[in-house]
């Protein structure tokens, strides 16, 4: 029996791949080359250094020192933070407020799951935070997804066994760490990306408790 949702952030509640993009990109283009938005699609769910990682591959550079990534992944952030500064609560995703307060209404617990060290300030823009019943970010976890340890801390700090727990998540990586975390699985996206998902709807505003049922 379900007894908590626990959600991931960037592609289920809010789409801020596109500023994702649009910052990574500057960074690209300043260094002299560019990247798709196909390729921007490996990026979905993957923390900020291991995003610039492969963004240096993409770009055949080799050279960069530890401190210079530093410095680069804090460039193209500051130019994120300032995109998402001017977010509004009507870039929340279609169905995402009403799904989450149906399921407060219902009486199950809700989390946010996130690798982003920005979620803060994302749910305080989009006016959301108040929603959430634990709040576990890139912020509180050391290993990233695919391990489950961001969703595992939800569930603890939730009081739920991971068990009874679902989780919403856009990446491969993010239904890989809910797989390994035991808990069950909503995708958000398209059933042939998302094929190890118990589940999969277009977005939050397909979803309705009753479906909880079914997993
Ligand atoms: C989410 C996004 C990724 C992003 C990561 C870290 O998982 O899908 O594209 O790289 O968060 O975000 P941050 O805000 O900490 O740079
Ligand atoms: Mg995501």
């Amino acid at each position: 029996k379900i007894e908590a949702c626990i959600f991931d952030l960037d592609g289920v509640i809010v789409d801020t791949a596109v500023y994702h993009y649009e910052a990574w990109k500057r960074l690209a283009n300043q260094m002299g080359f560019d990247f798709t938005e196909h390729q921007n699609e490996q990026l979905k769910g993957v923390s900020r250094m291991a995003s610039l990682e492969l963004i240096l591959g993409w770009g055949n550079i080799t050279n960069k020192t530890e401190a210079e990534k530093q410095e680069l992944a804090t460039l193209k952030n500051n130019w994120y933070t300032e995109m998402i500064g001017r977010m509004t609560p009507a870039e929340i995703l279609p169905g995402a407020r009403q799904f989450v307060q149906a399921c407060r209404d219902a009486g199950l617990k809700t989390a946010i799951g996130s690798a982003s060290k920005n979620t803060p300030i994302i749910l305080n823009k989009l006016e959301l935070t108040h929603l959430f019943d634990a709040i576990i970010d890139g912020n509180c976890v050391s290993t990233p997804k695919p391990d489950p340890e961001v969703f595992l801390k939800g569930a603890q700090q939730l009081g739920v066994s991971p068990s009874a727990c679902v989780v919403f998540e856009d990446a491969i990586a993010g239904i890989e760490a809910a797989i390994s975390g035991d808990m069950k699985t909503v995708g958000i996206g398209s059933p042939k990306m998302l094929t190890r998902a118990d589940m999969v709807v277009s977005g939050l505003d397909k979803m309705s408790l009753n479906m909880l049922e079914e997993l």
